[in-house]
């Protein structure tokens, strides 16, 4: 049971459509020789961004998933990440569309590139939704970001603390409300 918090709104749905349909625009334009695109998400967080993404690409898609262990949890990336479960289907000459939901430290984005980069794709760009730059440990920058955001523990949009909030059509920032509690 996490401690007592409260959310501030810190992204509205209506900047997330927005900024959605900005982007859908430049990986079409970016992908216009794709004949299909597989698009890739990262399980669980960013599920309801590849839900809105692929209605935003006018384009044939074909979505795939793959989730990698993070957070548990905890408010703090693990460092070490495991593939909980792989994708269905094969990437091999293909391009492909990684989707995610933050890059927080960048272990786990960077980790799935890696991995999927072995699997020689033709072409493989990445989206995060958002992006917390101060927080970051490794070398990796997502291709398109929604947002920069600080170093808040955020929620909402599919993303959660605790698995609570994903369904919030927001994003929002976590604030504890007892004293006592960690920042
Ligand atoms: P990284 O490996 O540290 O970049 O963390 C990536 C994953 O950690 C994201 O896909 C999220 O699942 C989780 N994460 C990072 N920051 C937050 C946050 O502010 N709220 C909830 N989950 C987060």
């Amino acid at each position: 049971m996490p401690q007592p918090y409260v959310i501030d709104e810190l992204i509205s749905a209506k900047a997330i459509a927005a900024r959605i349909e900005a982007l859908a625009r430049e990986i079409r334009s970016s992908f216009a020789d794709t004949d299909k695109l597989i698009v890739v998400g990262l399980l669980r967080g960013s599920f309801v961004f590849i839900a809105d993404l692929v209605r935003e690409l006018d384009m044939n898609v074909e979505v795939d998933f793959l989730e990698a262990s993070s957070y548990g949890d905890a408010m703090e990336s693990s460092r070490e990440v495991r593939i909980l479960k792989d994708l269905r289907g094969e990437i091999s000459g293909r391009d492909v569309l990684v989707v995610e939901d933050i890059v927080d430290t960048g272990f786990t984005l960077d980790h799935v590139v890696r991995l999927l980069k072995t699997r020689k794709p033709r072409r493989l760009e990445t989206i995060a939704l958002l992006d917390k730059p101060s927080r970051r440990e490794t070398d990796v920058k997502a291709t398109w970001t929604g947002f920069e955001i600080p170093d808040e523990f955020v929620v909402g949009y599919g993303i959660d603390y605790a698995q609570r909030n994903r369904n919030l059509p927001y994003i929002g920032c976590v604030r504890f409300t007892d004293a006592d509690a960690p920042v």
